[in-house]
């Protein structure tokens, strides 16, 4: 299906972002009043985390000892539980680690170092490209936290087993083993980068460094469109590194915007910027960010329809988890931004993300939703799976960007 999208970015579209955001029913004018009322300070921050640590003890009391949780299932009352060799079985760990250094409380830090000992043994995992997600968001927050050299270790060991999936003939890392692609890369493992950068510090090894390099540079020249969207799945030749189609496989078309693909871009080449100060990086992230939040499409309340090419409606389900890392990746770019009528821009979206999801829209009421925190993601619309649920990744992002908030914005 080929689908239309009149798209024009301007300055004024810039300056008027804050109230010019795309169709709005009269119940999303109503939210955005509510969302308006309250304001992000240190009370505010203190009472999502407080609410978070009370859901994630709850959680923690449902998973079984062997698994992670994965999402909830409302009609059931039931939590659906993953294996750690599942791409999001660090988000859980990595989240116990954020609100244990924000909260103090002892029993995040425990529930988090039981799950990383069975986490452990997906640093020999070569069968997959999320180990970012798998051993950075985990064992990257628990070594930073708690300088235990055995964490280093084990990254040091993953990011080896993620560096055997590039191939010089390609430059890039391969997404992934299955289906019928020949070389499949998807605009999600943009967020294995920030993996590599800390091995190739940690190790003293710039052969991390350089794969970065490439993969990123190939992703900007092939992975994106005329519009600053971005395609998910680009296939490779295997042997000459040509493309050979660009697909999608979790969006609503070929050539639409699949809303949680432009957040890992938008994460994706930020860190990029942080870690090699090359303006080409910083560069697409700006357009990452003005492609979204300039979205015609864009709710008013900036929580993404799961694709923006997705007919625009009140029972159009959205993406919490896409705007969670908005909310984080905006905060960042915001810091190297060197223009400050965008600096504004990216934290004053990302504020009013955060307020979004801190309200009863989205996030759970205490002691129900699984105790997940918050409500509404979509994991893959077209396969019919996680749709409309709590998923590990919406906390994780909200938290850290809860976080970031706290750490630059009011220390
Ligand atoms: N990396 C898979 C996803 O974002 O759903």
């Amino acid at each position: 299906m080929k689908i239309k999208q009149a798209l024009t970015m301007s300055a004024l579209g810039l300056a008027t972002f804050l109230n010019s955001c795309g169709p709005k029913s009269s119940n999303e004018q109503q939210d955005h009043e509510k969302v308006e009322a309250a304001s992000i300070n240190a009370d505010f921050i203190k009472k999502n985390i407080d609410f978070s640590v009370q859901q994630y003890q709850h959680l923690g009391s449902l998973v079984p000892e062997d698994k992670l949780p994965r999402t909830y299932n409302k009609e059931e009352d039931k939590l659906i539980p993953s294996g750690t060799s599942w791409w999001t079985s660090g988000f859980y760990p990595g989240t116990l680690l954020y609100l244990f250094e924000m909260s103090g409380d002892s029993s995040m830090l425990a529930l988090a170092e039981q799950k990383l000992e069975i986490l452990e043994k997906e640093k020999d995992n070569k069968g997959t490209h999320d180990l970012g997600f798998m051993l950075y968001c985990s064992f990257g927050n628990a070594y930073r936290i708690t300088g235990n050299e055995h964490y280093k270790d084990i990254m040091l060991q993953g990011a080896e087993s993620l560096a055997t999936r590039f191939h010089p003939e390609t430059g890039l890392i391969k997404s992934w083993d299955h289906g019928t692609w020949s070389y499949p890369v998807i605009i999600d493992n943009m967020m294995n980068l920030e993996f590599l950068f800390w091995a190739s510090e940690a190790s003293g090894d710039n052969k991390y460094y350089n794969i970065n390099l490439s993969h990123a540079d190939s992703t900007i020249l092939n992975h994106f469109r005329e519009d600053n969207s971005s395609y998910h799945v680009i296939d490779y030749d295997a042997t000459t590194g040509k493309v050979i189609q660009k697909k999608t496989h979790q969006g609503l078309a070929d050539d639409s915007a699949w809303a949680r693909g432009q957040s890992w871009g938008l994460y994706g080449f930020t860190v990029m910027y942080r870690d090699t100060k090359d303006p080409k990086y910083l560069e697409q992230a700006e357009k990452i960010a003005a492609f979204t939040l300039e979205h015609p499409n864009m709710p008013e309340d900036l929580v993404p329809y799961w694709d923006f090419n997705a007919a625009a409606s009140d029972t159009t389900y959205r993406d919490a988890s896409a705007a969670a890392i908005n909310a984080s990746a905006l905060l960042e770019l915001n810091q190297y931004t060197k223009d400050a009528k965008k600096a504004e821009w990216y934290k004053s979206a990302a504020e009013k993300i955060l307020l979004s999801l801190s309200s009863e829209k989205y996030q759970a009421q205490l002691g129900k939703n699984g105790g997940f925190i918050l409500e509404h993601s979509v994991g893959s619309l077209p396969h019919n799976s996680e749709v409309d649920v709590p998923l590990t990744y919406a906390d994780y992002y909200y938290i850290e960007a809860l976080k970031r908030y706290q750490d630059w914005f009011l220390n």
